[in-house]
């Protein structure tokens, strides 16, 4: 995919639906009592993995336009092996999911899915007291029925996935369950399962659930602001951009916080609540960047954030420092050594650390070639940073952007899309 520079870059974006809670919607809904409509969800390719991973399970699960219509089950059928593509929302919620619910499954998935840890989500579970086989620490996953039972877990990494695999488990288990992670993680699940009847409290990094049922509930779904980055990125360098009905829970607002330590100017507006999630439209304006110092305190809030993060670094004038992000070294590839290599490309003076990136941002870059490494978010973070270079350049395997945004470089204005 070939990249123009751009030496403005404006207007009123609205990106796909967020990805964390079209997976949720989608999984919940499967698992309830009722029927359920989804709007605005993203049919990305990793949301489309849930979905057809819950029709193989025994629930209805059918797209119409931008609405899924979801009717639950409430016994899920034995499935020799279900495939959960690029997607590691879907096999770590799944395998919660499925652990407490008398169902014998395997999960497994592309080549990036089964190099990713997964005793992560496998030995909490077992505290449960869940019959979880991974295979040498990855996927495959082997589940098989066993009875489970609340307990106290607390997560070594902040994660999400991990956090709502032991919530989902805990409401088919006797008893109650608390999940306490060392930071506070995005808490979608927390709010659409007590939006679907589920007795389920967070208070700080602790969440308590009691064995529950589940009543379907229509969501609907705003954008999502890890889509919307590459844009509101792309206009702090190059021009003014509105990204419209964005989802700013404050557990993925990170890059707001980013914008305010780096003197980037912007503001929300219209903002109402939906389906218990806030929403607002964000308006951001081209600024003079300062650079970012970011600790591990505020990294689950932008995690998927920080390979775009990393480009408007290269364009502050001066030395950014992001650490505390050893979890980016097991996303969809090694992000610390991808992000890296992508900036370095391009002309960029990016060191990679153990946690994290020292970014000497020279206010430019160059332009050239940059892999993706068929890591989405490596693909699109490129194309922002192409777009805002002296020549602009290519990337090579681009349409690994479908896993999360399908459209991206159509609505970006590049040609050939
Ligand atoms: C997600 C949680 C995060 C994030 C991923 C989506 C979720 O992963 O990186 O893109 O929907 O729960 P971790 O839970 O592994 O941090």
């Amino acid at each position: 995919m070939k990249i123009a520079p751009r030496l403005s870059f404006g207007g009123e974006f609205t990106v796909p639906g967020d990805k964390s809670i079209t997976h949720r919607a989608i999984m919940f809904n499967a698992a309830a009592e009722g029927e359920a409509h989804v709007t605005g969800a993203l049919l990305g390719e990793d949301c489309l993995s849930t979905a057809s991973c819950m029709r193989a399970l025994g629930a209805r699960v059918e797209i119409e336009g931008e609405c899924v219509r979801v009717r639950g089950t409430q016994a899920f059928r034995n499935v020799p092996l279900l495939d959960c593509g690029n997607s590691g929302t879907t096999i770590r919620l799944l395998a919660g999911l499925l652990a407490g619910r008398g169902v014998s499954a395997a999960l497994t998935g592309d080549a990036s899915l089964r190099s990713r840890p997964m005793e992560r989500v496998a030995q909490p579970l077992r505290l449960l007291g869940a019959d979880i086989r991974t295979t040498e620490g990855h996927a495959p996953l082997r589940i098989a029925p066993a009875p489970l039972c609340g307990c106290n877990v607390d997560t070594k990494v902040a994660s999400a996935q991990v956090k709502s695999a032991v919530i989902l488990a805990a409401l088919g288990a006797e008893g109650e369950t608390t999940v306490t992670e060392p930071q506070r993680s995005r808490d979608h699940t927390e709010r659409m399962l007590a939006a679907m009847g589920a007795d389920i409290r967070a208070r700080g990094c602790t969440v308590t659930v009691r064995k529950s049922g589940l009543r379907a509930a229509d969501v609907r779904v705003p954008a999502d602001i890890s889509s919307a980055a590459y844009f509101l990125v792309l206009g702090a360098l190059r021009g003014e951009v509105l990204c419209k009905n964005v989802g700013v829970n404050p557990t993925r607002t990170g890059l707001l916080r980013v914008f305010d330590k780096m003197g980037v100017r912007y503001a929300l507006e219209n903002a109402y609540t939906e389906c218990g999630e806030p929403v607002a439209d964000i308006r951001v304006y081209r600024s003079p960047l300062q650079p970012l110092r970011l600790g591990a305190e505020e990294i689950p809030s932008l995690i998927d954030e920080l390979p775009v993060i990393a480009v408007l670094c290269a364009f502050a004038e001066g030395e950014s420092v992001i650490s505390g992000a050893q979890e980016l070294k097991v996303k969809e590839s090694d992000r610390i050594a991808s992000t890296a290599e992508m900036l370095n490309a391009l002309g960029g003076n990016c060191v990679p650390t153990e946690d994290g990136f020292v970014i000497r941002g020279v206010r430019r870059l160059a332009g050239g070639r940059v892999r993706s490494l068929k890591d989405h978010r490596i693909a699109m973070s490129g194309a922002v940073a192409l777009a805002a270079s002296e020549r602009g350049g290519e990337i090579e395997d681009a349409a690994c952007s479908n896993i999360s945004f399908p459209g991206f470089y159509g609505l970006m204005g590049v040609k050939g899309e």
